[in-house]
């Protein structure tokens, strides 16, 4: 039987996306049907617009959402129809070496939903992320979806499915800030500033944004940044060094995915301290840096992946935070939209009018 129902499609390489019909089939074992609620508008599903990912096109995009279980399927224990959940891009799989030695966050074996999602006429969508849901409803794995509170608005739940959580993720799980730190964040748009919001959180007390952006710079003042570097006129590794006793900081983290700024993020640390990266860099990028202060500077370099998160458990205490008023996550939405609004909101995301835009299903 199925659904039909409207999804968002970017069909070739760099081409506007189009709002096309698609077919959804019910839940086979192990799945479950998703009515989305909100889904923000990430830079990633740009770079899947781009090709910057891949080249499986048709992709159906979207990846940051919250909404209401629909349908599972066979053998589904986690969720029933009706509960609120917050869609995540790594479901662990519990027996991958990496599971199995305790670090799940790591797991090497995510799984998505087996079956696809198609075009009217048949085709096969690649789901962004293994997710989709630039939709009315979309096809998971059960494990995609971790149930949190219902009193939390879904256009701000949803924004944990991704860059939120990626952001506070890079700052707490992988960079693993402090009380008394030092952080710098390289690039204020939605990942950068929850990372800004994660390091204060943890209790860093000296937090450095870094955009070329003076409007981002402004945000992330406002998200608790207590220094704000335009890099496009001032040199940040002077200024950051300036602002931290000549030192650098403890933890400086990449949230663009270019390879100058992941080398100002190096060379911005102090001794011993830790770079992360969570900026996607292109298939293109490079990264050249002199092997001796690789080793003289010691300390970490990092990536992470979706914030290093397990979601069963920082989704649902990232939302009790939230309903307590100690997370200013309604913040990060500077605008709502329809499903047909996305390419236009693909636009005011490169002006970097935006922190997020979030779609809204009506
Ligand atoms: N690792 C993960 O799991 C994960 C998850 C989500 C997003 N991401 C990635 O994180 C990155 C940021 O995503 P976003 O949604 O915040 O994008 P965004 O467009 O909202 O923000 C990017 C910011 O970088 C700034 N910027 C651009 N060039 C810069 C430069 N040279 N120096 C300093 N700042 C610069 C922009 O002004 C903007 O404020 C993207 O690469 C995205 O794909 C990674
Ligand atoms: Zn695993
Ligand atoms: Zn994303």
């Amino acid at each position: 039987m199925g659904y039909e129902v409207r999804g968002v499609v970017a069909r070739s390489k760099g081409s506007p996306v189009t709002v096309e019909t698609v077919l959804v089939p019910d839940p086979g074992p192990g799945e479950a049907v998703v009515a989305v609620q909100a889904c923000g508008v990430c830079h990633t599903d740009l770079h899947y617009r781009d090709g910057a990912i891949g080249d499986d096109y048709p992709y159906l995009l979207g990846h940051e959402a919250a909404g209401v279980v629909e349908a599972i399927g066979d053998g589904v224990t986690n969720v029933a129809p009706g509960d609120f959940v917050i869609l995540n891009w790594r479901a662990v799989c519990g027996q991958c070496r990496a599971c199995r030695r305790g670090r799940p966050w790591l797991c090497f074996s995510t799984h998505n939903a087996s079956q696809p999602m198609t075009l009217a006429d048949g085709t096969p969508l690649s789901a962004a992320l293994g997710i989709g849901a630039f939709i009315d409803k979309t096809l998971v794995a059960a494990g995609q979806c971790t149930k949190v509170d219902p009193a939390a608005p879904a256009t701000v739940a949803g924004l944990l499915g991704c860059g939120v959580m990626a952001g506070i993720g890079a700052a707490i799980n992988t960079g693993g800030v402090s009380r008394g730190d030092s952080v710098a964040v390289f690039g204020c748009g939605g990942v950068g500033n929850a990372a800004i919001v994660g390091s204060r959180l943890a209790g860093a007390t000296t937090i450095i944004g870094v955009d070329i952006d003076d409007r981002k710079l402004e945000w992330a003042r406002d998200f608790g940044a207590t220094h704000t570097i335009n890099s496009r006129t001032t040199d940040p590794v002077e200024q950051i060094r300036a602002l931290t006793g000549g030192f650098g900081v403890d933890v400086a983290i990449e949230a663009v995915g270019l390879p100058q700024v992941y080398q100002q993020a190096f060379y911005a640390r102090d001794l011993a301290g830790t770079v992360v990266l969570v900026g996607v860099p292109s298939p293109q990028a490079r990264l050249e840096l002199p092997m001796l202060e690789v080793f003289s500077r010691g300390g970490a370099l990092k990536s992470s992946w979706y914030g290093d998160c397990l979601p069963e458990r920082d989704f649902p205490t990232l939302i009790s935070l939230f309903l307590q008023g100690r997370l200013p996550l309604d913040k990060f939405v500077s605008e709502t939209i329809g499903l047909e609004d996305v390419e236009s909101a693909f636009d005011r995301m490169t002006q970097g009018a935006v922190l997020r835009s979030v779609v809204v299903m009506s």
